[in-house]
């Protein structure tokens, strides 16, 4: 069944996360009657009602789509306008529950949902924690932009959002470096798109076969051949795996000082 927005709805910021997310919901078909998205440039929305200041009403729902830096800058304002029917849901990366909390003391709930681009064709992954049944209405709503994760502690969400909400920043870098290599070893045409599928391909296998992906890479390569002599580089002192912790770590503190910055200011 299609999700419906509690009504009304306030998209607050509708850049290229909330931008993606409203992609992935209209292809769904989910009624946008009663969202209006409000943002400084009043760039226009398809399909979505589109202000530069906050409507009269006590919108029920508001999704906070702006950058963290923002958050003192918008707090204040939209917090006036929201009531106790009002459910904050919010993306921003690192922005801990409590910290979100003590800028909307008088609202129903506050949720977070950490999404990825992906959303925009339905095949995102959206992570959601929040407090009590609210969390519930919040994993409903963003069912249809794909696989939708719940998570008790905001350290699993922070986790979550360094390896899907960044994910593919990194996940698009391997493809055009793949595609680089691809090029610079005689392949003339399509790089990019032969590495493309090579990507999607291999995810869609893995998550057929439910293998992972060592049992996947031993499939691939024999003894003495080609892809176990290009394995040995990515293996060489556990160089694919430090090179992965150490993005991932890096994504992950640059959160806690957000989340830091947030709480202190709060
Ligand atoms: N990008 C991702 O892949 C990703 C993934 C997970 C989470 N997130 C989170 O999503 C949030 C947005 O990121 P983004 O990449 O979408 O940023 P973005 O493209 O820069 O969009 C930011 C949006 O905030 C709006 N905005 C700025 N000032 C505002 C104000 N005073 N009132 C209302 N709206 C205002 C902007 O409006 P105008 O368009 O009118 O300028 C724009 O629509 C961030 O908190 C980020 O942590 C992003």
């Amino acid at each position: 069944m299609t999700p419906r927005f509690p009504a009304p709805a306030w998209l607050v910021g509708c850049g290229n996360m909330a931008g993606a997310m409203v992609e992935g919901w209209r292809a769904a078909g989910v009624d946008f009657s009663g969202v209006t998205v409000i943002r400084p440039s009043g760039a226009p929305v398809e399909g979505v009602h589109t202000v530069t200041a906050y409507p009269g009403e006590m919108p029920r729902f508001v999704l906070l789509g702006f950058k963290p830096q923002k958050l003192d800058n918008i707090a204040p304002e939209l917090a006036k306008r929201c009531g106790p029917r009002t459910m904050v849901v919010s993306m921003l990366a690192g922005v801990e529950i409590a910290s979100l909390r003590a800028r909307f003391p008088g609202v129903r709930a506050v949720v977070r949902a950490m999404p990825n681009l992906p959303v925009a064709i339905g095949q995102g992954v959206v992570a959601v924690q929040g407090e009590g049944a609210a969390a519930g209405e919040v994993v409903e709503l963003m069912r249809p932009l794909g696989m939708v994760v719940t998570t008790e502690r905001e350290c699993g969400l922070a986790g979550i959002g360094a390896i899907a909400g960044a994910g593919p920043a990194y996940v698009a870098r391997f493809a055009d470096a793949l595609a680089e290599a691809g090029r610079a070893h005689g392949v003339e045409r399509d790089a990019l798109a032969i590495a493309l599928q090579t990507l999607g391909g291999t995810a869609a296998l893995m998550q057929g076969t439910g293998e992972d992906g060592a049992s996947l890479a031993r499939r691939v390569a024999s003894p003495n051949g080609t892809t176990e002599a290009g394995l040995a580089v990515l293996d060489q002192d556990g160089a694919l795996e430090r090179l992965i912790e150490a993005t991932i770590s890096a994504a992950i503190a640059r959160g806690r000082e957000l989340a830091q910055a947030a709480a202190g200011r709060g």
